[in-house]
């Protein structure tokens, strides 16, 4: 007998989905100095290894080291689907901190989950019915997507800003005039969908916006408040790389929201800033108690376990080191990368749109799109070997990439309009970082049939004084010689 089919949904989830198979295939030939040095160096997923000592050597510092290695019964057995209640209270006192809400949040304003992926598809499951319009500004975050429709079939409808990367994020708007050209957008994107029968559910930020690494000012963020408030619409943020923007970054929680309270809700977890992933816990914020309890019953499919939950709970709870060791630290580190990518890329007349938060940036790499439109031979040689099957010269210039040993996120998997834009992280380990630079720059060389150098250099583990070795040298020539592979 032949296998019995998946459901109608589930036959869906068997789709192609770009960024979960790219991700599939750069993980199964991933890039280990000793291992396997011809393998991809990711310099394309959003991970953050820049602290990864610092928590390390912090986790053996304190109890938490003894209290997973002595792991008793009590953690093993069934506990909390919270793995404890100090997990919550340690999260809002938090937000609390480093937040800076309007109104005091308590532990049960907080819901935690297995990581933030999680608590989008329960978070939308309890706020919207199935073919609801979700609306979200872009390019952002393309597993949105999935986070949204794989489970709950919303709708994910993105308002595309790609001319207006900037006054996206802020606008300066005089009294009496216009509203921001963001808004004007999300009522187009709205009047759309209740044209097509769609209730609107809600507004979904990534607040810093991965990938463009940028913060909503907090006139803006008042602006789409008030938006969504008129549009009886609840809006989401999400706060997942708060830390990183530093001065930068405000949350949604910080500004008066008066009537709006109830309906503004904020995720937070361990993954990014922390370099968490793998510990799996994230939470939301919100003041709104139906939404709360609603969550709280479906909280067994999310349920956190006691290793990750012990970890977050005493991480988020020592605010004396986050904030006078870690945050520092993290600071410090991300200005090193941001100032040395501020010359490198430059040099070698890679726009890009500049950073204030997160440890990615943006790049533009549309003038090597026309040697795949030029050359009609190979892009179709090279579309052809793609998983997806698109024949896009966006993806044409991916493969070649990957074919050079580098692998970085295309725009499309962030829903951005114009071709040839790229998530480059720099949050990765030090000499990987190099290295994969290195490759990309000779990748993107080989295009125009230059040569690379084979002078062989120990590039050593990046740090600042390695950085100002690297300046002293045009980055052309210093990078493409570090990498001979
Ligand atoms: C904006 C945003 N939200 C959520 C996530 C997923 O977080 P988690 O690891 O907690 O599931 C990511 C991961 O890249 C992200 O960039």
């Amino acid at each position: 007998m032949t296998a019995f089919p998946p459901s109608t949904r589930g036959q869906q989830n068997v789709k192609p989905n770009l960024m979960i198979d790219l991700s599939r295939r750069v993980a199964q030939n991933a890039y280990d100095e000793k291992t396997n040095p011809t393998g991809i160096i990711d310099l394309g997923s959003a991970s953050n290894a820049l602290m990864r000592d610092e928590v390390e050597s912090w986790v053996k510092r304190t109890e938490t080291a003894g209290d997973i290695r002595n792991c008793s019964y009590r953690n093993l057995k069934y506990n909390d689907t919270r793995c404890a209640p100090h997990l919550p209270a340690a999260a809002a006192t938090f937000v609390n901190t480093f937040f800076h809400p309007r109104v005091v949040l308590t532990p049960t304003n907080i819901l935690v989950a297995n990581g933030l992926t999680a608590l989008l598809d329960t978070l939308f499951f309890n706020l919207a019915d199935a073919g609801a319009a979700v609306l979200v500004p872009t390019p952002s975050y393309g597993m949105f997507q999935h986070d949204l429709a794989a489970r709950n079939g919303l709708h994910l409808v993105p308002v595309p800003c790609d001319d207006i990367i900037q006054a996206r994020f802020r606008q300066h708007v005089r009294p009496g005039r216009p509203q921001p050209e963001l808004l004007n957008r999300l009522k187009k994107a709205a009047q759309e969908q209740r044209a097509l029968g769609r209730p609107v559910a809600a507004v979904l930020l990534a607040n810093p916006d991965n990938p463009l690494a940028a913060c909503y000012s907090s006139g803006m963020l008042r602006w789409i408040v008030k938006w969504c408030r008129l549009e009886r619409v609840h809006l989401v943020v999400d706060e997942v790389y708060a830390l990183s923007g530093g001065e930068e970054f405000q949350s949604v929680l910080h500004l008066g929201l008066d009537d709006m309270l109830e309906n503004v809700h904020v995720l937070y977890g361990m993954s990014k800033d922390f370099g968490l992933g793998g510990c799996r816990v994230g939470f939301l914020a919100t003041y709104n108690e139906q939404l709360y309890r609603a969550m709280r019953t479906c909280s067994m499919f999310t349920w956190v376990s006691a290793f990750g939950g012990i970890i977050a709970t005493r991480l988020l709870s020592d605010t004396d080191y986050i904030s006078q060791t870690f945050l520092p630290k993290f600071q410090a580190l991300l200005k090193e990368r941001r100032d040395y990518l501020a010359t490198i890329l430059p040099d070698n007349n890679i726009g890009y749109s500049s950073p204030n938060a997160a440890f990615f940036v943006y790049v533009n790499l549309q003038p090597w799109l026309s040697y795949f439109a030029e050359n009609e031979e190979k892009l179709i040689s090279i579309a052809a070997s793609d998983s997806t099957g698109s024949s896009t010269q966006e993806l044409a210039l991916l493969e070649h990439l990957i074919h050079h040993g580098v692998f970085l996120e295309p725009g499309q998997a962030f829903f951005a309009q114009e071709p040839g834009h790229f998530r480059l992280n720099y949050g990765i380990e030090g000499r990987d970082f190099v290295k994969g630079l290195a490759r990309l720059l000779g990748a993107l060389r080989a295009l125009s049939g230059e040569k690379l150098c084979a002078e062989e250099l120990d590039v050593g583990v990046f740090d600042g004084r390695q950085q100002q070795q690297q300046q002293q040298h045009s980055g052309w020539r210093f990078l493409s010689c570090l990498d001979s592979s």
